[in-house]
Formats: C-alpha cells, sequence, structure tokens
C-alpha cells in the first residue's frame, strides 16, 4: 500500500521504516528540511538501536524523503498524522501540529482518504481531525479517519513495532477499519477494534497505569529503606504474581521521557475539564516529582553538605539506549547538586550537555573512568549497560570517597560491597 507519515520525529520515523521494511511504499514528509535532508543521505538524526542499518535497506527502494506536502499528499491514500503533542503550561496537549497537519490534508486532497492520527492526542481529538479535514465545503472527497495509538518504547521501538502486544484501530468507518487490518496484515498480535474515542483512551489509560505501577513500586520502596527491607525482593516476590507481572516493577528515580510524564498530565488536564478528578493519578505525578529530593536527601544523610564535594553523575538521558533527555530526571539531580554547590561531573555513554550547564560550570567527560577520579560520590542516574559492566575495582582505585548512591538499582550490591564501597540504592541499603 502506499503510505504518508506526516512528521518525520521519533514515532514517524520508526513506523515508516518498519512499514517499508513489511513491503509497503512509505513516504515521509516533515515541514523541517535539516531533517528530511539527513533522512535523505540515509542518517537517522535521533538514536534508535537498528534503525539506521533499516533506513540503509530501505531508502529510495520502499522509503523516501520529502518536504513536498502536496505531491506527498496526492499521492497517498493512507496519511498517518505522527506529528508532536507537547504539552501547553497548564498540563493539556498543544495541538497545534495536529491541525497544521490536518490542514495540509484538506488543501491536498484528492481523493478518497483514510487519515490515521497516530500522535498521542486527547480524547475527541480525531473525530475533531475529521471535521478540520472535512469541514469546508469545497466538495472534495471525503476522508475518513482512524485512531490507531502508538505503544513505541524508545530504546526497543523496532521490537516494539514488529511485536507489538496488540494493534487499537478506533475507527467509525468500516471501509477505514478493513484497510487498516490490510496495512498490519503482516502482524499476527491481536487487534482491537474501537471507537476513536476508545482508542485515545487506550493510550492514555495504558500509560497512566504504568506510571502508576511505577510511583506505587517507589512508594514502597521508600518504606522498604525506612524498615531494612529489600525492595528487589519484594519487587521480585509480586511479579510472580501473573496478576500483577514482573515489569515496571522497578524501584527508582521514577519515569521520565516524552511520553509518562505527559500523558499523565493530559489525562488529569481532562479529568478535571469533566469533573471527575483522578486522585490516584495526581498522587502518581506528584511521588514522581519528588523523587530526586527523595534520592539527594538520602546522600545528605550520609554526606550532609556537598559544597565544593566532587560529585560525579553517571547517565543522562530519562533511561539507557537513547539519546533523549526530555524530563530526565538526571537533569533534576544536576540542578539540585548545583544549588548545593558541589563540584560536578557527568557521564553518558551518548548524550553530551548543552553549554547551558557547561555555562554552570558543570564538567562533562567522555569516560567513565576518568569522571570518577578523585570522586567524594558516585551517583547512578540512568541504567545504561555501560555503568554494569564497569571494572568497579578500577573504578574504586581512583575514586577519594568510595560511595555510590544508586538511582537505578542497577548494580549487584553484594559485588560491589566486595569492593568496600558503601552502596545504596532506593529502596535497599
Ligand atoms: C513509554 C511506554 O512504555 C510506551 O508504550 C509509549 O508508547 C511511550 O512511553 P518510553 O517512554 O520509551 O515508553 O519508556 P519506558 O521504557 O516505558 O520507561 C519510561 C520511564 O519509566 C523511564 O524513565 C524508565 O526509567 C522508567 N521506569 C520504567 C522505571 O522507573 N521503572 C520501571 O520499572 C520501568
Amino acid at each position: 500500500m502506499n503510505v504518508l507519515f506526516i512528521g518525520m520525529g521519533y514515532v514517524g520515523t520508526t513506523m515508516g521504516l518498519v512499514l517499508a521494511n513489511k513491503g509497503h511504499t512509505v513516504t515521509g514528509l516533515d515541514i523541517n528540511k535539516e531533517k528530511i535532508d539527513t533522512l535523505n543521505k540515509g542518517e537517522v538524526y535521533f538514536y534508535e538501536p537498528g534503525l539506521q542499518e533499516m533506513l540503509a535497506t530501505e531508502l529510495n527502494k520502499r522509503i523516501f524523503f520529502t518536504t513536498n506536502a502536496k505531491e506527498a499528499v496526492e499521492e497517498n491514500d493512507l496519511i498517518f498524522i505522527t506529528v508532536g503533542t507537547p504539552s501547553l503550561d497548564d498540563g493539556s496537549a498543544d495541538l497545534i501540529y495536529v491541525k497544521e497537519a490536518a490542514k495540509l490534508i484538506r488543501k491536498y486532497r484528492n481523493s478518497e482518504k483514510v487519515v490515521i492520527v497516530k500522535s498521542t492526542v486527547p480524547i475527541g481529538t480525531t473525530e475533531k481531525v475529521h471535521e478540520w479535514i472535512n469541514q469546508n465545503g469545497d466538495k472534495k472527497p471525503l476522508v475518513k479517519t482512524v485512531m490507531n495509538p502508538e505503544f513505541l518504547r524508545e530504546g526497543s521501538a523496532l521490537d516494539d513495532a514488529l511485536n507489538p502486544d496488540r494493534i487499537v484501530i478506533g475507527s467509525n468507518d468500516v471501509h477505514a477499519a478493513s484497510q487498516m487490518n490490510k496495512l498490519y496484515q503482516n502482524w499476527s498480535c491481536p487487534f482491537l477494534h474501537t471507537t476513536p474515542k476508545a482508542a485515545e483512551m487506550i493510550k492514555y489509560a495504558s500509560n497512566s497505569f504504568l506510571a502508576t505501577k511505577i510511583s506505587f513500586i517507589n512508594e514502597i520502596a521508600k518504606l522498604c529503606d525506612t524498615i531494612d527491607v529489600n525492595i528487589q525482593d519484594v519487587s521480585k516476590g509480586m511479579g510472580l504474581d501473573d496478576r500483577i507481572g514482573p515489569q515496571f516493577l522497578q524501584a527508582g528515580l521514577g519515569y521520565g521521557g516524552s511520553c509518562f510524564p505527559k500523558d499523565v498530565r493530559e489525562l488529569l488536564v481532562t479529568a478535571d475539564q469533566n469533573q471527575m478528578p483522578l486522585e490516584i493519578l495526581k498522587k502518581v505525578d506528584e511521588v514522581n516529582k519528588n523523587q530526586a529530593n527523595y534520592f539527594i536527601g538520602k546522600i545528605k544523610k550520609r554526606i550532609p553538605s556537598l559544597k565544593k564535594k566532587k560529585v560525579v553523575v553517571y547517565g543522562l538521558s530519562f533511561k539507557p539506549n537513547t539519546d533523549d533527555i526530555r524530563e530526565s530526571v538526571s537533569y533534576s539531580i544536576l540542578e539540585q547538586l548545583i544549588e548545593e554547590k558541589a563540584e560536578i561531573v557527568v557521564h553518558d555513554p551518548i548524550v553530551k550537555l548543552s553549554s547551558q550547564w557547561l555555562n554552570k560550570g558543570v564538567v562533562q567527560c567522555d569516560d567513565a573512568y576518568e569522571a570518577a577520579k578523585c570522586a567524594e560520590v558516585i551517583l547512578i542516574c540512568t541504567d545504561w549497560n555501560h555503568y554494569k559492566n564497569l571494572d568497579w575495582l578500577k573504578v574504586r582505585n581512583v575514586v577519594s570517597n568510595p560511595v555510590i548512591f544508586d538511582g537505578r538499582n542497577t548494580l549487584n550490591g553484594e559485588d560491589i560491597k566486595k569492593y568496600q564501597f558503601h552502596y545504596e540504592g532506593i529502596g535497599f541499603c
């Protein structure tokens, strides 16, 4: 099938490549010429394992990138909207880019098309997109609309796209729904057909539920800290119950990234607008925002003043295997360390600190061992394998004070303690 993606961000690029790889002919459209030029050179402009290789195979064979909206809309019958929906100051989603995409389709549509909203949008938006595109009385063919949420995780997006747990198709139109079945015919996972509004809600409720699991385990972890119980045993024991499941029970510094914080806030706004406040979810957000404070509090119990102390921060991205720093808790920790007047050295396997942070006196080191030299405390803020695989004896030999606070419970405490480190995670010490 001929498929257009409007918006070559993370989701559009990944899903476009995956559909091309499955045999469809895909066009990627973006108003940002720089992004399109980069993709046309065969380079993925963000870090995601496996995408670069897939682009090398598919470029100019089954995937094409352009800034020409007229041609792109005219030549494709299936059009995905995969633009960003960032948070506004009040927590609601900004739909400006969705509206822009709808405008392009309204202007250039020349046949009956199926428009698929894949961006995460507030409940009711897909129906609005339908009206925005079809309303102008220009007697052009009507488009059908579908809501098809994405559940890709950064760092494992390719695998998630190729092997999803489910495909949700929200449409009130039989023809549009059957086109979607055809598009995804090579996928063997369960398909759920529902309304556009329910599809939108499934996305928000799924992410909010996972965020709830994380904040829940983080609260239990804090209690474990006070009563000397190891949270990792607790998570394991809970996760063995099929009804609970082992995933998203990893206690730590909380969730970040481009989805969970934004989606939780947007659902809270929708709930308030409908006079049906979501009390549990409000707490989920609050607990998450407080994790950095809690972590710093734990450190200060051991080292009351961080002033002029060399603090090494391992990990800047919001999770491993990505260069995404959106809502990364590492940066809240950097802010607090600056307030504490600590001497901060950071390391990340791929993220580079911006000049804004360098100007504040934060130093970045490209080598984790070099960074650790003379450290008085090491903080692990992202659970990159890189840190699990360090030679910790080598690190022990260069630090001034052998103290590790592991904000992601990523190291094996027993092994680390063998090297005479003082080692604390979140939910055990
Ligand atoms: C998430 C959803 O998983 C995905 O389905 C959706 O489409 C986009 O949002 P992503 O943001 O890439 O994906 O990351 P995810 O792996 O879900 O982790 C989110 C955050 O939660 C990270 O900061 C991670 O460190 C944290 N996390 C995750 C925990 O603190 N504990 C856990 O047990 C799991």
